[in-house]
């Protein structure tokens, strides 16, 4: 029989998981109905964790309303990647504050419009396609690539953390509504944090890393300038 763990071991882990459990459950519960966010209060001291909550009696409807993603944006002129995304998060919708969920519409030019190789650090996304089909995946942590077409009306997850993308196979246009647990995802493009980033990461230490050289990292650095 196997030996039986002593009560303060068991307590001890039950105290440890107790502790671990708000780390992977996304963002704090809320201890008040609304918290719309005061933005005047960022010239204000360093927030923490999100925005200050305006006074109840100055919060209106409009706070709680996004009309930004009715329009599609413009995929074509200037786009090198052929797609946008249009967020919806508590940057510009104060309401979300506090609330721990956020949207996005993202447009993509039929045949190779790409939201490319990107992570968001704190949030799961789950994306319906509303038109078009695309080609989608993420990669694990153990380097393994999950990755399927789905089209309109279909609805895929990316998971928290991981790269993912998609890519737009169809011959129409396609569009995509994306939901995150988390009222400020975070948005880093593989390609442009390591190519773009400012101050620059050293050449050859990419060139390195990629097991190239770096005349070729020069090259696909310039055409990520530092935003
Ligand atoms: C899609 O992946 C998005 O982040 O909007
Ligand atoms: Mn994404």
């Amino acid at each position: 029989m196997a030996p039986k763990l002593p009560a303060v071991l068991l307590a001890a882990c039950a105290f440890l998981l107790a502790l671990a459990a708000p780390l992977v459950a996304g963002e704090p519960d809320m201890l008040q109905d609304i918290c719309v966010a005061d933005y005047k209060s960022l010239k204000g001291p360093l927030r923490v964790n999100g925005f200050p909550c305006k006074r109840e009696m100055n919060v209106t409807a409009d706070d709680f309303f996004f009309g930004g993603l009715a329009k599609a944006a413009d995929v074509y002129s200037g786009n090198p990647m052929g797609s946008a995304v249009t967020t919806a998060d508590v940057e510009k919708l104060p309401g979300l504050n506090t609330l721990g969920v956020s949207m996005a519409r993202v447009d993509y030019a039929p045949w190779g419009g790409v939201n490319p190789p990107h992570v968001h650090p704190r949030a799961t996304e789950i994306l319906f396609v509303v038109e078009g089909t695309l080609e989608v995946g993420f990669v694990t942590s153990a380097n393994r690539l999950l990755r399927r077409t789905v089209s309109k009306g279909e609805v895929f997850v990316f998971p928290r953390g991981l790269v993912h993308f998609q890519w737009s196979v169809g011959e129409a246009p396609a569009v995509a509504i994306s939901a995150f647990d988390s009222q400020l995802p975070g948005t880093l493009p593989v390609a442009g944090a390591l190519f773009g980033a400012s101050p620059a990461l050293p050449t050859d230490m990419l060139a390195r890393a990629f097991q190239t050289d770096g005349g070729v990292v020069e090259n696909i650095k310039s055409k990520f300038p530092p935003m």
